[in-house]
Parts: C-alpha cells; structure tokens; sequence
C-alpha cells in the first residue's frame, strides 16, 4: 500500500481515512501499481461493474495484453470475445480506439493530465479524475456512486445526488474533500469507503473514520441521504431469434446499428412480434419466406439498464437467403452477447437436440 507524504494533512479526517485506507482496504492488483495503462484499464473494466465481475476479466486482459502496444494492435473481434459476458460493449469500442490513440498520437504513453485524458474515447470525467490521481497524482476529485454517498451523508446534502444542480454541488464538495497532498490514495479511500463501511443500506457507521464529522450520521439520517431521483422505468423490448441450422452450420449475422450489442454476433432476427406465441410464428414463417413456421426452442429474459429484453428463440431446417452460414466450431471465436452464448450453449448440450440433421424439424 502506499505510503502517506510526510506533509501536514489539510483536513483531519484526510488522516483517519488514510489510515483506514492503508489497513482496511481491499488488496487489489490495480492498486498495486503506477502504471497508468493498468489504472486505465482497471478502470474501465469496472464501470457500471463490480469489483467481483471485472477483477477476472481485468486478470484475463492483462495477461492477454500486457502493454498498451498489445492491446492497441489486437484484432477488434478478438477483443469483443475476451470481454463477452461483462456487458456494456461500447466500453470494449472505446476501449480500444483510446489504446490505439495513445499509441498513435502520444508514442504509447499515455496522457498524464485530467484535461488531455478526458480527450480519449472512453473516458468521462470520473474516469479521467481517476487515472490522473491514481497514476500520476494529480490534485483532482473522483466522484462515483460511492463517493457520492459519503459526501452526502458526511456533509448532510439533502438535494437529489444525480439531478439538478446535484452532480456539481457533489463534484464541489469532493474538490473540498480532496487531501491535495495525497490525491490518489485520498481518492480511493474515499471509494473503498463507499464500497466496504458507508454502503447503501446498514453503514456500518462504528468502523468509519469519519463518524465524528459526519452530519448524516449525528442526525440520524444515512438512512434517508443520499436522496435520488428515481431512474427512469425499465421498458420491455422483444426480441425474436430464428436460428437456421443446416449441415453443421447456423445462420448468423453481425450487429452494425448505434444500438445495443453493436459490433456483435447475433442470429437473424426480428423485433416487436405479438407476445402471443402462435401469432409470432405466423409472422416469422411470414418475413422469411419460411414453408413451414419455426419450432420454438426457448426464451430468456435480460436486464439491461433501461430496458428489459424479451427474447424467444426458433429453430428452422430452412435456408434463410442472405444470411452468413457458420460451422459450429467457427461459433465459439465469434463474439455474441452472454444471453445469446448461453442459448447457444444449452441448446449444444441438449440430448434431444442433434446439430445438423434433420430429425430437429420434423414435426
Ligand atoms: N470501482 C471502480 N474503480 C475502482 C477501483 N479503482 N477500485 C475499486 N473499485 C472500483
């Protein structure tokens, strides 16, 4: 862990979290290290993620490209079948066009300010605070969700974290906060702070550092701050597969619209069918020309932030015209969303399920 500058600290409590920090935080690789492509990375891989989902995905990445001369030279779709499973690709995208910038514009180094990293595709204003205090030290506050729980119970604000004025005032409040002497190790005590004692529901406000300071806690509040609007509502979206298996191969294409999964693997498909299964066979024997409707072979449901997918699957022995066939040992190389694998793979080991013939079809 790192060790404290000998310099005064500014705030007393930046002493009591470092010293918290430095016994009670979690022994994390990226932790360990200045190298910014590592940070950079660890960081990315953990948006919208947690520590226990990215941590095995970041081990695998590091191992596969342990330099961000590896990483910017890696084919796309090699890249998208490593993060499969970690769900937002857009960060896979943006992930690799930032590492391809950094070794095309800056020689493989990468930026050492705030303001140059938050040029990069990829990297918001959280990100950029993170990279350029863990790494470089660089006097900037990161503001996440846990950050921002700890601030608005330890300075009691009663506004709306995520609306409205919420986000500067909390943004302000961290730049207050912010040991300057010690950013980096200021910024993620601040962060494990969030993750390990004030957590959302029951803090366990007797191991915090912070308790005498802190408003929410003398007002007996941490159960009402930090106050959200409520996100918007989730809404439904369905999402009919038809999977044309003939010979060994299945007919797949890849996702190229600005829309969800973009840049993946997916089978053919068609969206907003009536939630009546007969009638959703009608129309898919319909839109593709099919002489006998499909054979329904499963479905799933999948959470994504706004929205909840719906997906039915179908099977059909019938040659889909325009569609790229590939051999099933071609399909485990290609990139698909996890809830798709998963299909893929249950209809794999399925007993009553043989690949290629056409005992599946026949009624
Ligand atoms: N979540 C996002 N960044 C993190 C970090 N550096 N350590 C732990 N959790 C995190």
């Amino acid at each position: 862990m790192e060790k404290l500058r000998p310099e005064k600290n500014t705030s007393p409590y930046a002493t009591a979290l470092a010293d918290w920090f430095r016994t009670a935080a979690r022994d994390l690789p990226w932790r360990r290290t200045h190298d910014a492509y590592r940070i950079w990375l660890s960081e990315i891989v953990l948006q919208q993620t947690r520590v226990e989902q990215g941590l095995p995905y970041y081990e695998k990445f590091i191992a596969r490209y342990p330099t961000i001369n590896r990483l910017a030279a890696a084919p796309d779709d090699e890249v998208f079948r490593l993060w499969e499973g970690l769900g937002y690709y857009r960060r896979a995208k943006n992930m690799l066009g930032a590492a391809r910038i950094v070794v095309e514009k800056h020689k493989g180094q990468f930026p050492r300010s705030y303001d140059e990293l938050l040029q990069l595709p990829g990297i918001g204003p959280y990100t950029a605070a993170a990279v350029a205090s863990f790494a470089f030290d660089e006097p900037v506050a990161v503001v996440d969700g846990n950050v921002a729980r700890v601030l608005a119970r330890f300075f009691g604000y009663s506004g709306p974290v995520n609306a409205g004025s919420g986000p500067k005032d909390l943004r302000r409040l961290a730049e207050t906060f912010l040991d300057r002497r010690n950013p980096g190790l200021h910024n993620q005590a601040v962060m494990e702070l969030g993750a390990l004692v004030c957590t959302p529901r029951n803090p366990r406000c007797d191991a915090c550092p912070l308790k005498s300071g802190c408003r929410a806690r003398a007002e007996g509040r941490t159960g009402e701050l930090p106050v959200k609007k409520a996100a918007r509502p989730v809404r439904n979206r369905r999402m009919d597969y038809l999977l044309s298996i003939r010979n060994g191969r299945i007919s797949v294409e890849k996702r190229t619209d600005n829309d969800i999964w973009q840049n993946l693997y997916q089978f053919p498909l068609r969206e907003g069918l009536p939630a009546a299964r007969a009638k959703a066979a009608r129309r898919l024997r319909e839109a593709f020309g099919l002489k006998k409707p499909p054979h329904f072979a499963g479905d799933a449901t999948h959470l994504l932030t706004h929205r909840r997918l719906l997906l039915r699957f179908w099977l059909t022995g019938e040659l889909l015209p325009g569609y790229e066939y590939v051999p099933f040992d071609r399909v485990e190389g290609l990139s698909f969303p996890i809830v798709l694998r998963r299909f893929l793979a249950g209809i794999k080991n399925s007993s009553n399920f043989e690949f290629g013939t056409k005992k599946n079809f026949t009624d």
